[in-house]
């Protein structure tokens, strides 16, 4: 099957104009792995939606019940897609983010340590952290005055509590290193990106989802930057909990997810807690609960969030992710085999490892002089900088010493830091795009002498 991105999206959004330095041009926009353009598909299943809007939950009258049957069923249809086994919850978030702290705050009610990968975004990171440092910090209670403090100590005591395990020379996971680390301690989670925001590298999902298994871990997968361009299957892959964005996944309207088994998370109390979460609450203010995924949809839901990664996910299903996957292939080896002829042009991401993202930077400027040019005068968005993953960077940029990194932020230098220039493609790239951009890669690259 051939793609044909200028079916799959408005004209206007593909054919969108910028004025540049050498005129005016279309933008190519190569920053999908940050975000991502809403398919025609998804577009349309929005503005259909909101004919017959209403308050989902809520309301007796027509436009309420359809718009809530609506919002459930695209419960199913994300989970017939990942392959989640059947009663599993979808409980929806407002991103990756949203998803991981939501989980975070589940875990820390439990008994052992977490366990992340040295790669993971920060945002996989840091809310175990947080949670399992609060956790630690007892039961004491604080004055305003001495907050400040205890966020420090809330930092320390949730990095002793959330081990990492490692990559090795071949930016690859040693599965020895996890199963010691597994054997060593008792970890209550295992967390993985499926995919690397920075090298696009994918790990093998399925083996060290055994790993924690076989350790009696949860497994939990951040999914935002794998759904989009690799078949993906809870059941298969041995996946407890998955999260992912929407916007990253061509359905930008502020929804995300995070899916995991009934019976787990029916043993807590909401994340969140207020209004439509709950059947009853009691004079005296005890609440009655109630025993589905109903009661982690707090307030008045993100319908339209939903609603958009059911319609995303089934016309992804329909072109086929196996078809995206090679289509993607086709760009970004390309652009690879390009980039990689061209002296001053360095690549950090190894031709193994390619799948929508590739890495890089050129000899005598900065990521952001580098991403800047490409923007002011070829029309190209890609992103620069440290990308929520500043561990991968300084190992790809081969820093051992970070003092001088801290130095900058701490004077207000963030913007100096050193970085990387991340290209990422999708499904609404052409070769056409991977051709200019490999042009002006080039053209900047021979003026480096
Ligand atoms: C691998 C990975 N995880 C998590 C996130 C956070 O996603 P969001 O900003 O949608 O919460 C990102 C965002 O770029 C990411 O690349």
């Amino acid at each position: 099957m051939t793609i044909n991105p200028r079916s799959l999206f408005r004209s206007e959004i593909t054919e969108f104009k910028i004025k540049t330095t050498r005129g005016i041009v279309r933008y190519i926009n190569l920053d999908n792995a940050a975000t991502t353009y809403p398919l025609k598909y998804v577009e349309e299943t929005v503005s259909k939606y909101m004919e017959s809007y209403g308050s989902v939950h809520r309301g007796s009258g027509y436009k309420s019940k359809k718009s809530t049957d609506v919002y459930e069923k695209s419960r199913d249809i994300i989970k017939s897609f990942v392959n989640a086994p059947e009663d599993d919850y979808v409980i929806f978030t407002n991103n990756t983010t949203g998803g991981m702290n939501t989980a975070a705050y589940f875990f820390a009610q439990l008994s052992g340590k977490v366990m992340v990968s040295a790669i993971e975004h920060s945002s996989s990171w840091l809310p175990w952290i947080k949670s399992e440092g609060i956790k630690f910090l007892g039961k004491k209670q604080y004055q305003l005055d001495e907050i400040n403090e205890t966020n420090e100590k809330i930092q320390k005591l949730g990095l002793s509590q959330v081990l990492r395990y490692h990559i090795n020379k071949k930016f690859e996971f040693d599965l020895k290193d996890i199963e010691k680390q597994l054997q060593d301690n008792q970890i209550k989670v295992l967390v993985l990106t499926a995919s690397s925001n920075l090298t696009g590298y994918c790990p093998d999902i399925k083996k060290i989802g055994k790993l924690a298994h076989k350790y009696g871990a949860y497994f939990l997968v951040d999914a935002c930057q794998f759904i989009q361009h690799h078949p993906i299957d809870m059941q298969k892959m041995e996946i407890d909990f998955l999260v992912a964005s929407g916007h990253k996944f061509y359905a930008p309207y502020g929804g995300g997810f995070l899916i995991g088994p009934k019976k787990f998370f029916d043993c807590f109390l909401p994340y969140q807690i207020g209004g439509g979460n709950l059947p009853y609450i009691e004079e005296s203010g005890h609440f009655i609960r109630y025993q589905n995924q109903m009661a982690h949809d707090p307030g008045t839901p993100n319908a339209v969030g939903a609603i958009s990664m059911a319609a995303a996910l089934k016309k992804l299903s329909n072109i086929g992710i196996g078809n995206i996957e090679q289509y993607e292939k086709s760009l970004v080896d390309y652009v690879y085999d390009e980039l990689k002829k061209m002296p001053h042009v360095q690549l950090y991401v190894k031709r193994e490892h390619l799948s929508s993202i590739i890495t890089f930077n050129i000899e005598g400027l900065t990521a952001q002089q580098t991403a800047d040019i490409l923007n002011k005068e070829y029309g190209i968005g890609t992103r620069a900088g440290n990308f929520c993953v500043y561990q991968v960077v300084r190992t790809l940029l081969g820093i051992e010493d970070e003092t001088k990194l801290i130095a900058l932020v701490n004077s207000g230098q963030a913007n100096k830091l050193p970085g990387v220039v991340r290209a990422s493609f999708s499904l609404q790239n052409t070769m056409q795009d991977a051709k200019h951009f490999v042009k002006a890669i080039k053209e900047m690259a021979s003026r480096r002498k």
